[in-house]
């Protein structure tokens, strides 16, 4: 799959998550094989961007090539001049988030909620694609509610604004995060446009991405909650799609060692005290998907040092057999 000059390794990559793909987790799914990974959504609002999270979410430096960065809001030149702004400052493809549900974000008219109004869209799709030289992409769910799936009108308008690839959640801005994500608006609008289509929601194991595949005939995957305590699903997609043979799934050590890394990248990335505090959620996630970490978990998520939330870990790993089982 190819984005502009960026020919992505695999096809399937991870969906921008605020407060879960930062730096550390982004490095994290790229070395399991993700294609692409893209930063948490940023602010338009280029005057907001001094706060020490908005510093982060424009941290690059650990992101591998291409370099994407998500950004947010509804007034065409703000966006546009956002967008100089990140490739200035490493941003290999802009995204542009029309996808996101958030109170905060549909209130001011950013996110979903724009995909309500067709004409704004295509103004802030050709401001931004005019504005810079790098591909620009668009991530959007299918419509506004059930009864206005306008996934295909606003597909082709991104397309005749010059976008370069679209990334479609198969709900409805209405939808939230609620039901099952849909997939037939997706192989609708995948109809309707020659740019590259991923689709995306609900997938988690590799029996659903062969569904979805099938069902929409995009040409990549984007995968959110399924990486959340399995940064490793990408090698298991890449395995599914190319692999021959039996698939070796993560032995004792392997996983310990992708925890240890992922705490110590965490640590470091915010500073002891708040990185403590993010690893608990990435520790909870990891839990919910191994044996006998009820114990492990309620201690990991309360102590207050760097070295205390890693030496439970190693101790954790230190009790379990040598064939600890993993959810699938
Ligand atoms: C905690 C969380 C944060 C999210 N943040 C963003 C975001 O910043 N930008 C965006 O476009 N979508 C965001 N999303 C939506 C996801 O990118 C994705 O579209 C959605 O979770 C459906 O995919 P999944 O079922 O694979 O998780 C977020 C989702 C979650 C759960």
């Amino acid at each position: 799959m190819q984005i502009g000059p960026y020919k992505l390794s695999s096809p399937f990559v991870l969906a921008p998550m605020t407060g879960v793909t930062d730096a550390p987790f982004r490095r994290l799914c790229r070395r399991f094989g993700a294609g692409m990974t893209t930063s948490e959504m940023t602010t338009a609002d280029i005057s907001l961007w001094q706060t020490p999270k908005s510093r982060r979410r424009l941290d690059l430096d650990l992101d591998a090539e291409p370099i994407v960065v998500q950004i947010a809001g509804s007034d065409p030149h703000q966006l546009a001049t956002a967008a100089k702004a990140c490739v200035e400052r490493g941003a290999q493809i802009i995204d542009i988030n029309m996808g996101c549900p958030a109170k905060k974000v549909c209130r001011k008219l950013a996110g979903s909620a724009l995909l309500k109004n067709e004409p704004l869209v295509a103004e802030i799709l050709q401001r931004v694609v005019a504005a810079v030289e790098v591909p620009v992409t668009l991530k959007m769910r299918t419509g506004w509610d059930p009864s206005y799936r306008n996934g295909v009108v606003v597909a082709r308008i991104a397309e005749d604004s010059g976008i370069q690839a679209l990334a479609i959640h198969g709900r409805t801005r209405e939808c939230r995060y609620r039901g099952y994500a849909e997939f037939e608006t997706i192989a609708r609008i995948k109809d309707a446009v020659s740019i590259p289509v991923f689709a995306n929601g609900d997938i988690t194991t590799c029996e659903k991405s062969h569904e979805v595949l099938r069902l929409t005939n995009a040409d990549g995957l984007m995968i959110g909650r399924g990486a959340q305590g399995r940064p490793w699903i990408f090698r298991e997609l890449l395995h599914g799609v190319h692999g021959t043979g039996e698939f070796v799934p993560l032995d004792k050590n392997e996983l310990r060692d992708i925890m240890l890394v992922h705490l110590k990248e965490l640590h470091r990335f915010y500073g002891e005290a708040t990185g403590v505090r993010v690893a608990r959620k990435h520790l909870t996630w990891y839990c919910n998907n191994l044996d006998n970490a009820g114990e492990f978990r309620y201690q990991a998520v309360r102590v207050d040092s760097a070295s205390e939330q890693l030496r439970l870990t190693k101790e954790y790993f230190d009790q379990q057999e040598e064939s600890i089982s993993i959810a699938a």
